[in-house]
């Protein structure tokens, strides 16, 4: 998702139109992540002045703006640091005011670039707002700009170091994030942090690093291990801000010089390589929890938490961060070290399922909050039936979810083709809830079948991955599924990121139902351990490939079957393969087999079967018969640990999960096929012939 991008120089003399123009390169070199809006802060011509830039739509307009502003380009800095950042709009739509960087006030105070989401914006924001501070922005990142201004406007004497003040922001702070933070009050100098998000800081001097690595400060030590009398041994937290010296009290050894002079040094912060690979090949990569201060010429890295702390992984631990020599050339890593966005984004569901459900579900208590539907919980329990509305792999979300959904809520849902909802004229009454899926929340006849039912007077309520598309801004309520940009025309992460917001929708509804507790805890301990499934489900991908190319490349049409909560996967898997490698492929429910597609088979028609573990089993066993005696060779998808599936098979062998989660990890098997069949084929994956990514048209 979206893109930092930071600059400091000390001692290295540039001037403000060589600073912008590494800033917007440093942008441009992270648009292929995705974005709406782009933004830049930089040194005003006073001391204590910061200058924003932003702009809507793509760097190269934010280029413009800044060529086209009456800003003294020829001024020269001996030593600054600027920030920048392209935004993927999670809370507010994209536009100026909400691009980043945000500021914590008009007179910019402190300026904020971040990444990811903050969870608990709402109530900071409330709390901020009852102690008289402004918001102009609809983002979560103000309320972190504000907050920073408001732990500072609490300090008597000021004392207190950028890093401790950040200090005691993040610790406000719940979520997922990477921050890069400036302020007028610590001229020349950053503080970057990370939770979640990634981030990493390029290095460029003109002698060698005397050590590859920096010494990790845990709070309330120095680097060399001695405590640091000056910074508290015990933080306090929001209302009692610890108080600290604007004394450097320890010295990163890596930067030292050898005859102990300052050297001129430039250091390059990105949420990605690709940004700073053109400047310096040497760069570290902070861990979770890190918070790197740059000031002076000098590095330091603080760490949130206690060395010992048992939550955090060795890497996290080590007293040290090394400083690494990327072996990447530019041109290597625009998608990053994928070859299409498609794969990238089939890779990337690990972790967008996480993105999907962070600040929403709660592992140990097993409930689900999704804050955008809370205060309509009990309209939608009255409502007389559900309908879901969706068009392509939207659509398959909700015949994925229709079932759990039933069982949960005990509401009757109906799920709908937007076109055919139109041209059926569906009858649509006030008692009705209406759910549009839309990944683009664009798409022309999802949002013409959400204006038929906001006349009809039925609830509508949104499940979109783009932040401020229409779809997000027209409905009543609703949920964004936080996938982050799609930029594939083939919609992969954002399947999976649709259906497990359709589950938490269902949980959440069905939270006051005592018969169902069970059922809800286990389908929670299921979300839980997707994310490590879903891993182990890519590592299968070279065979998947094999399979592509050996037993596919040259078949012209291939069948998928499975039944029940599976038939979702078979319409979503053909709908990928049509699409992507222009193969015929039809999902075919197995109990319609008798009904007509049975004359298909034979010896040479390719089918793959799911046939994963769930009530149906049987049923889906027996179709299997049904097609082996008719001399056909299924692929089949089943559960690792199956061995009542025969031997010779050919088996895609996925992990198992609780029945209404399977078709999550069924799912990705036919991504990566099709993908490999188009790619075997030649074809352009990211752009397939004759389609587009947002169908704004009926
Ligand atoms: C999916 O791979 C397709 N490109 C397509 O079916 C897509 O899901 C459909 O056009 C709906 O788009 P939306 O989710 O943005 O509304
Ligand atoms: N949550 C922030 C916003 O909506 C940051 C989004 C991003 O990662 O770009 O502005």
């Amino acid at each position: 998702m979206c893109g930092i991008f930071s600059y400091c120089n000390y001692l290295v003399e540039k001037d403000r139109k060589s600073i912008c123009e590494i800033l917007c390169n440093g942008l441009s070199r992270m648009e292929y992540r995705g974005y709406d809006s782009a933004g830049i802060g930089i040194d005003g011509d006073k001391p204590g002045e910061i200058i924003l830039f932003k702009e809507v739509g793509k760097v190269a307009s934010l280029r413009k703006k800044i060529a086209s502003s009456d800003v003294d380009t020829s001024k020269t800095f001996v030593s600054q640091c600027s920030i920048a950042h392209t935004r993927w709009a999670t809370h507010g739509p994209p536009s100026a005011v909400n691009c980043h960087p945000l500021r914590s006030d008009p007179k910019s105070d402190f300026i904020v670039v971040h990444n990811g989401i903050v969870t608990n914006a709402t109530s900071l924001r409330l709390v901020l707002q009852k102690r008289g501070y402004k918001f102009e922005s609809e983002t979560d990142t103000e309320a972190v700009a504000i907050l920073t201004k408001y732990v500072w406007d609490s300090q008597p004497d000021k004392r207190i170091t950028f890093t401790e003040l950040v200090k005691t922001v993040l610790k406000e702070l719940e979520g997922s994030f990477a921050f890069v933070f400036k302020s007028t009050h610590y001229p020349n100098e950053i503080v970057v942090a990370r939770r979640g998000s990634p981030l990493l800081i390029g290095v460029k001097t003109e002698k060698k690093l005397k050590v590859d690595f920096v010494d990790v400060e845990f709070a309330g030590e120095r680097a060399d291990g001695k405590p640091d009398v000056l910074s508290p041994q015990s933080p306090t937290g929001l209302l009692a801000p610890p108080t600290g010296s604007k004394i450097l009290r320890t010295q990163s050894r890596a930067f030292m010089s050898e005859d102990g002079l300052p050297q001129p040094i430039e250091f390059f912060i990105a949420s990605d390589a690709s940004a700073i690979v053109e400047h310096t090949k040497r760069v570290l990569y902070l861990e979770d929890d890190d918070i790197a201060h740059i000031a002076a010429g000098e590095f330091h890295i603080h760490r949130l938490r206690r060395k010992e702390d048992g939550a955090q992984t060795p890497s996290q631990i080590a007293s040290t961060r090394s400083i690494e020599t990327l072996e990447i050339e530019l041109a290597e890593i625009m998608k990053g070290k994928f070859d299409h966005f498609m794969q990238k984004e089939i890779y990337e569901q690990p972790e967008s399922v996480v993105n999907t459900m962070r600040g929403r579900v709660n592992f140990d208590n097993h409930s689900i909050t999704l804050g955008g539907l809370r205060a309509y919980l009990p309209i939608i329990r009255r409502g007389r039936r559900i309908v879901f509305i969706g068009c392509g792999t939207s659509y398959h979300s909700c015949i994925a979810t229709r079932a759990i959904f039933e069982e949960l809520t005990e509401i009757p849902v109906s799920v709908e083709l937007a076109s055919d909802f139109l041209d059926r004229k569906t009858p649509i009454f006030r008692d009705d809830i209406c759910v549009f899926l839309s990944q683009s929340g664009e798409t022309a006849d999802t949002i013409l079948s959400l204006r038929y039912c906001l006349e009809r007077g039925a609830l509508c309520i949104g499940v979109v991955n783009t932040v401020g598309s229409t779809i997000s801004r027209e409905t009543h309520c609703g949920v964004h599924i936080n996938a982050g940009p799609e930029i594939g025309v083939a919609s992969t992460k954002a399947y999976t990121s649709q259906y497990i917001v359709l589950l938490m929708m269902a949980i959440q509804l069905s939270e006051d139902r005592i018969s169902l507790t069970e059922r809800r805890q286990q389908i929670i301990d299921g979300l839980h351990a997707l994310p490590g499934q879903l891993k182990r489900v890519l590592e299968a991908d070279k065979t998947l490939q094999q399979l592509a190319s050996n037993v596919l490349a040259n078949s012209r049409s291939l069948l998928i079957l499975g039944r029940g909560l599976q038939y979702a996967t078979c319409l979503e898997g053909a709908l990928k393969i049509k699409e992507i490698s222009y193969m015929h492929s039809e999902g075919i429910l197995a109990g319609e087999l008798k009904h007509g597609p049975l004359a298909l088979i034979d010896e040479n028609m390719p089918v793959i079967i799911i046939m994963t573990r769930d009530s149906l089993y049987p049923k889906v066993q027996s179709a299997f018969a049904q097609i082996t005696a008719r001399k056909a060779q299924p692929i089949i998808i089943c559960n690792d640990e199956d061995d009542s599936v025969p031997r010779d098979a050919k088996a895609i062998r996925v992990p198992s999960t609780v029945d209404c989660l399977q078709g999550i990890l069924n799912i990705v098997p036919l991504q990566l096929l099709s993908y490999h069949l188009a790619i075997k084929n030649g074809f352009d994956v990211d752009f397939p012939r004759n389609l587009a990514k947002s169908v704004t048209t009926e």
